[in-house]
């Protein structure tokens, strides 16, 4: 498809006033200079989702989404980028010409290709070192995990060899030049080692895209051993929240539903056994980019996470995810196993495909989860319980929905059900009381909650511990008041470059900001494109829609915008000591520190 020039984009995103194209499909409401209404990307009664006609954007405040015109579109309708665009080129009577490649997106496109075959060279070997003398290990280790050698083959999985850099040497002996071996992942660069493997020792698991390219792998110790499982990094090829495992395979599956499970190990297992709907997020918390992914093929999850806490806390962020992506969800339960491969192990597939039949209702499951915090055998417990169950009751908007779990509730926790309704319409009242007026100013920003703070699902719990967050939080707040006042950005432009803001979404925001400030204004609403062609619109759109609160006198201001400016600073310098480029170790301390004081020092007005 050819590609549409930016010129063009920017036309068409420009021509379609926002307000228009939202009010069509969504009530609106003027307050303020902004226009407020019922998001529909998450149910709610209370109207968080705000359209900005300045900045031409959106965002909700209640489910983070965010965005310009173009991702409004994609999102509503379901479009593709290319989709959304030509239907606003047509909404707006606009042509698009047919566009020819620049030479640097040929390039880019070659080098892409380059990297995938790379890949595949890299999962052919890993494949073929497995039945080789060296591989017996690996061999011998999905054999004693079960794994038939259809399995094998079928996903390609593989051993990685003991040398030290034996992957790179091969790779490069088949004309792959480093660039493209490092932006398949495959290798470590040191001073001291120079090109060496990323992998080895390791059984692989090739990660396969829908299309089932080879895009990164997964990597096992065989064994005890930190990390358990090593990931390839994320990169040209490799985007761990549009893609998931097994996917390329469960999409085909003829069943109704899809099955979600956390680990390699699990989706393997459960298509030997016969189970090929089956599919894992790729050792990250489930987002909503993978439940829009799910959406493509089915409208019914069935989550099947680990048994143990971490997995049951990972089930409770997951559920509210599917539910806002409009899908029905349910929870299959495993215990007294850990997880699907060792419920088919220990039980077989016809055990597991009772327990996929038997699966619970996920607001029945969210029930049984909040109950375990409460002590029912106590009636004040009984009441804060049934209290809770009441307002969640309140929060299902289709009528005869709610209506149903009213009863189903009411049958299943002993509590008479006129009483549990009178709870329930007293919830809905309070909801509908305290709602709009809350949007009258802008609430204290949340953060996305699709956020993984590390490589690993299960860590994804412990986001308060998250060691970027303030980091990541002040960066938000400074990005955010940027783009609303000029101003701020010209006295923080004096202490902060982009390349001081975090690696990622924030860096590339501040370098829209400052791009588009240095030319003479910006439009939030065009810096967004290209996050949306990415498919980060969400997120793009939080960083900018992070406000403090309550800094109003200039006093105020001058004070928050130091503190903003020392804290980004610090964290860069910070970063900066810890990246080796040469300089001597004790004269780059001394400099850090000579610059960390001299930092506390400043006092910027406004
Ligand atoms: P688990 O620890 O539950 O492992 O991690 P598992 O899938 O049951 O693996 P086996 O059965 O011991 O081989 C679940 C998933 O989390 C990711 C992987 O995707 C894994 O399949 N993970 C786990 C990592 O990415 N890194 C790790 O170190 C551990
Ligand atoms: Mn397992």
């Amino acid at each position: 498809m050819p590609r549409i020039k930016d010129e063009v984009i920017d036309e068409i995103r420009s021509r379609n006033d926002i307000v228009d194209v939202i009010g069509s499909v969504i009530k609106l409401k003027r307050k303020g200079a902004n226009y407020f209404g019922l998001c529909p990307f998450h149910n709610e009664k209370t109207g968080s989702f705000c359209v900005s006609p300045q900045r031409q954007t959106y965002h909700c405040f209640g489910c983070d989404a965010g965005g310009n015109v173009i991702s409004f579109v994609m999102e509503y309708e379901n479009y593709s980028y290319p989709e959304a665009l030509r239907y606003l080129a047509e909404r707006a009577g606009i042509e698009i010409p047919e566009a020819e490649e620049t030479p640097e997106e040929k390039r880019e496109a070659r080098f892409k290709g380059r990297v995938l075959e790379c890949l595949k060279d890299a999962a052919i070997y890993y494949y073929k070192k497995l039945y080789s003398p060296e591989g017996r290990i690996g061999l011998e280790y999905f054999r004693n995990r079960g794994l038939t050698d259809g399995t094998i083959k079928s996903f390609g999985l593989g051993y990685s060899g003991k040398g030290r850099d034996q992957t790179v040497r091969y790779l490069k002996s088949k004309g792959y030049t480093d660039k493209e071996i490092n932006a398949a992942g495959l290798c470590n660069i040191s001073e001291k080692y120079g090109m060496t493997d990323r992998f080895f020792n390791r059984v692989m698991f090739p990660i396969m895209d829908i299309n089932s390219k080879v895009i990164g792998f997964g990597a096992r110790v065989m064994g005890s051993g930190e990390p358990k499982y090593l990931n390839s990094p994320e990169g040209v090829v490799f985007d761990k929240s549009r893609n998931m495992y097994g996917l390329n395979v469960a999409r085909r599956s003829r069943s109704p539903y899809r099955i979600v499970c956390e680990g390699y190990m699990d989706v393997i297992t459960m298509h030997q056994a016969g189970f090929t709907e089956a599919t894992a997020s790729l050792g990250t918390a489930f987002t909503s980019g993978h439940a829009n992914l799910l959406r493509r093929y089915t409208d019914d999850i069935r989550l099947t996470y680990d048994s143990d806490a971490p997995g049951q806390k990972a089930l409770m962020r997951a559920i509210p995810i599917c539910r806002s992506a409009g899908l029905s969800t349910k929870v299959i339960h495993l215990d007294p196993y850990k997880d699907p491969d060792e419920l088919i192990k220990a039980m077989g597939a016809e055990e597991f495909r009772k327990r996929v039949e038997a699966a619970e209702n996920s607001f029945f499951f969210e029930l049984s989860y909040i109950e375990r915090s409460y002590d029912m055998s106590d009636p004040d417990g009984r009441t804060s319980f049934q209290n809770e169950a009441a307002r969640k009751l309140a929060s299902i908007d289709d009528e005869l929905a709610r209506d149903n779990y009213i009863s189903g509730v009411a049958e299943k926790y002993f509590i008479r059900e006129d009483a549990l309704r009178r709870a329930v319409a007293i919830a809905i009242e309070k909801n509908e009381r305290s709602g709009p007026s809350d949007f009258e100013t802008r609430p204290h920003a949340r953060i996305n909650n699709d956020r993984a703070p590390s490589d690993r699902s299960h860590a994804a719990d412990g986001q308060a511990a998250h060691p970027n967050e303030g980091i990541d939080m002040a960066e938000r707040y400074l990005l955010t008041w940027m783009v609303d006042e000029k101003e701020v950005f010209e006295a923080a432009k004096n202490y902060l470059a982009p390349e001081d803001y975090t690696d990622g979404i924030n860096r590339e925001m501040a370098q829209k900001i400052y791009e588009g400030y240095e030319k003479g204004s910006i439009s939030p609403a065009d810096i967004l494109t290209g996050f949306v062609a990415n498919d980060n619109s969400n997120e793009a759109s939080s960083v900018i829609n992070t406000p403090l609160d309550a800094v109003e006198t200039p006093d105020d201001r001058a004070r928050a915008l130091t503190d903003l400016v020392i804290k980004i600073k610090e964290a860069a310098l910070n970063r900066d000591a810890g990246i080796d480029d040469g300089t001597d170790p004790l004269k780059k301390a001394k400099q850090i520190k000579h610059a960390l004081t001299e930092l506390k020092k400043i006092k910027i007005s406004l």
